[in-house]
């Protein structure tokens, strides 16, 4: 269905609005489960987003509106905000929260969302909502953030807010992400480059295994506290802040100061992963695509064996990627537990792959996933003409 967000604005609050703003979802090319350990992401933004029409108001009320939902929610402005139940405007309500825990004076808004990145598939709408939104109160109420203050702002809306302990990936990425380029994003010192995603004969496909995450939060917040203990572990000897700090030579000298198998096999995930993307860097610097994919591959086997957030849904789609010599590589990528899975697949066999997963899938899951071909775009921004979506 086509969507044109000016009018149905008016429908919903009887007046006329000129401004929306929009920021993508993203995918993650390797590199996972290492931003809340200070490793080395490669996230790229994605045409699929979240929108929203704003405008003030002179009621004192923020007044939340999704075309994606049913629930809406008007609340007075007043001086501090708690998260309630599971809705989604808990995100842009966050977001709101932080602006005036930082002492920024603002007023009623009416606000009308619609996103098109499917719900729980880990391309991140929830950093896509907490951004969009961030950055449209920062013009609306010209608060003067800079966009690495609202990422960071966003991000503690997460952790906190909705309680998340998120690292700064996804954020950062729907923020910064340019058209056609991939961030190389230390996560320590937030230093980032934009690389070219030359993917010459490739294309990335989107396999959405349609399985809901369920579990994601509380493993989510497990895998940050297993983490943690392997990096109190390594702390005994060795001066560093991070899991990230040392390579894997390095970790394997000290691996015995963790007494904890579960303990040690996130750590060996966490090092190895980041010594991945640096070789992954080198190889889509290089055009590599086939070392790239090997890659990618190995970063899978390692998810599901070492930090095991894989999950049959995810592994059948690796698993007929492997048998398709047309596939250079494919992974899961976010925060796993179902959600999607990426795949760089030649462009001309790009129908034939979506197909064959197709049927595997079906087969081995018993209902079907979803299979996109994925444009990398560009990260959030103000929409200066009428928009229409699907
Ligand atoms: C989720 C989190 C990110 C990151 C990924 C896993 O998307 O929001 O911070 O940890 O999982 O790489």
């Amino acid at each position: 269905m086509k969507h044109n967000l000016y009018p149905e604005f008016k429908n919903l609050f009887n007046k006329e609005v000129g401004n929306a703003w929009f920021s993508p979802g993203r995918v993650n090319l390797i590199g996972e489960h290492i931003d809340y350990n200070g490793g080395l992401v490669m996230p790229c933004a994605i045409t699929f987003g979240t929108y929203v029409v704003a405008a003030l108001n002179n009621d004192n009320v923020f007044r939340f509106r999704s075309l994606n939902f049913d629930d809406k929610l008007d609340i007075p402005l007043q001086p501090e905000y708690k998260k309630t139940g599971e809705s989604w405007f808990n995100y842009p309500l966050g977001i709101i929260e932080y602006f005036l825990k930082d002492g920024h004076q603002l007023q009623g808004l009416d606000l009308l969302y619609y996103g098109d990145i499917p719900i729980s598939s880990g391309l991140s709408s929830s950093a896509s909502i907490e951004v969009v939104t961030a950055y449209a109160l920062n013009e609306l109420f010209n608060c003067g953030y800079s966009k690495l203050e609202l990422v960071k702002l966003a991000k503690e809306v997460e952790n906190v807010f909705i309680g998340v302990n998120c690292g700064i990936m996804d954020q950062f990425a729907v923020a910064f992400g340019e058209k056609d380029k991939a961030l190389m994003l230390n996560c320590d010192t937030l230093d980032y480059k934009a690389v070219d995603t030359n993917l010459a004969e490739y294309v990335l496909a989107i396999i959405n295994t349609n399985k809901p995450r369920k579990l994601a939060e509380s493993k989510y917040n497990e895998r940050v506290q297993e983490c943690q203990a392997a990096l109190k572990a390594l702390q005994q000897e060795l001066d560093i802040q991070n899991l990230c700090d040392i390579d894997t030579a390095t970790f394997k000298r000290h691996e015995h100061l963790i007494t904890d198998a579960v303990v040690l096999k996130r750590a060996t995930h966490v090092i190895e992963e980041n010594d991945r993307v640096k070789l992954a860097a080198e190889a889509l610097a290089g055009g590599d695509l086939a070392e790239f994919g090997k890659l990618m591959y190995a970063s899978h086997d390692s998810l599901k064996n070492l930090y095991e957030v894989s999950g049959k849904e995810l592994d059948a789609v690796v698993e007929y990627s492997k048998t398709n010599p047309n596939v250079a590589g494919a992974r899961m990528t976010g925060a796993g537990f179902g959600g999607c899975a990426i795949a760089l697949v030649k462009e001309n066999a790009f129908d034939k792959f979506s197909e064959e997963v197709t049927a595997y899938y079906i087969a081995k899951v018993g209902y079907a996933p979803s299979v996109y071909s994925s444009l990398i775009g560009d990260g959030v921004g103000l929409l200066k003409t009428n928009i229409t979506v699907e």
